[in-house]
């Protein structure tokens, strides 16, 4: 397949050495298209929607990549061919891909930091620079103010800081049913802050090696330090944090001990490391974990309402090539769907009307019956939750500590 344009052989080299990376074999795809080399093209879209069903950039490709075949671009110029220089031009090279590949070298007056999308803490925990913001969270109103007021003001505001002192020490703790935004939240306010992310899980830290899970928690915190200012997201912290007596073997035991160590901030000072937490089960999650100055702060994270639903369903569709889609109706459908659900019903609706685009061969975009037909066919996921809820509200409740979720099941009748 190798034709005569060495930027296209070039980044054919770079996408066989990075198979998984969909921004160069989508950058790959659309300069074929535009050389008019739509078969292979649409092979390279087709790999990352494999993966990656939803990719709306490669949606828009495919859609571009199936229209009829235009007229291939006029080739590039040759350039003079300069004596005893090589004949491919690096620089304009280098210029065509500037918005994938980083610059070879960093300006020196740059401050060190830890590099976007790169792992740190030799290589085992990702610290990445989330490009989210809060303004894509749909919804979560009360959270985002609650945040606001507990943490971000706080943040920006050296006084404030200072006045509440060792309060900002402890974390904060999100709970509510599965999808609901916990993890997608905690990712776009590290983005809002242009703070680093450093998000762990149970598998990121239990060794079956006596000793090896502690030094783990330890260099989980050493990554986070280095990383400052850094959000630390403890995701599903029930699983990392199971109340110790149900634990049989200890090493659950020590990883905790560990964590409330590091929370403490014992051998090291915490400045810069924001300590946020997640978890479906905050009712699992071991009670030293919940004292004062620890994870003692919660808040709720309901399904989204009305508005929200709009605005996670505008996020979703954004750029997707969607055709007269009245939000009203499907709002309306989607009662007590999950953020995770509406993202799924998106999908959905997408592959729909690309499966059926491939099918007749003629490109078609997503409408209003793709989307129905979507939700129709999807039952909210947050059922299960709400019913365990439930049973906490009613009878585990005897220290106020889900005082908000019992409102909340309340005012939806749900209790
Ligand atoms: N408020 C929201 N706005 C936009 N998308 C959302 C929202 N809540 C959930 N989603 C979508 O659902 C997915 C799953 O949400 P996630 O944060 O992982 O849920 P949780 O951590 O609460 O289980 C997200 O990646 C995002 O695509
Ligand atoms: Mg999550």
């Amino acid at each position: 397949m190798s034709g005569a344009d060495p930027l296209l052989d070039s980044l054919r080299s770079a996408v066989a050495a990075s198979p998984d990376d969909p921004t160069l074999r989508l950058h790959l795809a659309g300069l074929l298209l535009d050389a008019g080399e739509q078969q292979e093209a649409v092979s390279h879209v087709a790999a990352v929607l494999g993966r990656d069903p939803g990719n709306a950039d490669a949606a828009a490709l495919m859609a571009r990549g199936l229209t009829p075949q235009q007229p291939p671009r006029p080739p590039r110029p040759e350039p003079a061919p300069v004596v005893g220089k090589p004949s491919f031009d690096w620089e304009a090279a280098e210029a065509e891909v500037s918005d994938v590949v980083a610059p070879r070298f960093a300006p020196d007056d740059e401050p060190e930091r830890v590099p976007a999308h790169a792992p740190t803490g030799g290589g085992r925990f990702v610290v990445e620079r989330p490009d989210l913001r809060l303004a894509d969270v749909g919804g979560m109103d009360a959270v985002k103010k609650r945040l606001e007021a507990a943490f971000l003001a706080p943040l920006r505001n050296e006084e404030l800081r200072a006045l509440y002192g060792k309060s900002l020490r402890g974390g904060l703790l999100l709970y509510g049913p599965p999808g609901c935004g916990k993890t997608f939240f905690a990712r776009a306010l590290a983005g809002e802050l242009g703070a680093n992310f450093l998000a762990v899980g149970i598998h990121d830290v239990l060794d079956q090696w006596a000793g090896n899970s502690e030094r783990n928690m330890h260099d989980v915190f050493l990554a986070a330090r280095a990383a400052a200012p850094c959000i630390l997201f403890f995701d599903e912290l029930d699983g990392i944090a199971q109340k110790r007596s149900a634990v049989v073997g200890g090493v659950l035991r020590q990883v905790i001990t560990q964590l409330l160590a590091e929370l403490d901030g014992v051998s090291a000072d915490n400045e810069g490391v924001f300590v946020l937490a997640a978890s479906n089960m905050p009712w699992d999650v071991d009670p030293a974990l919940r004292r004062p100055g620890r994870f003692d702060r919660t808040v709720l994270v309901v399904p989204p309402d009305g508005d929200a639903r709009r605005a996670i369903l505008e996020y979703h569709l954004r750029d997707r090539p969607v055709e007269n889609v009245a939000l009203k109706p499907l709002v309306a459908r989607t009662e007590g769907f999950s953020g995770a659900d509406l993202a799924h019903l998106c999908e959905a609706a997408t592959e729909h009307a690309l499966l059926d685009s491939v099918a007749t061969g003629t490109v078609r975009r997503i409408t209003q019956a793709d989307l129905l037909a979507a939700a129709g066919e999807l039952r909210p996921s947050t059922g299960p939750w709400f019913t365990t809820a439930r049973q906490v509200a009613l009878y585990a409740n005897g220290d106020g500590s889900y005082d908000e979720l019992a409102a909340y099941m309340k005012r939806r009748k749900l209790l």
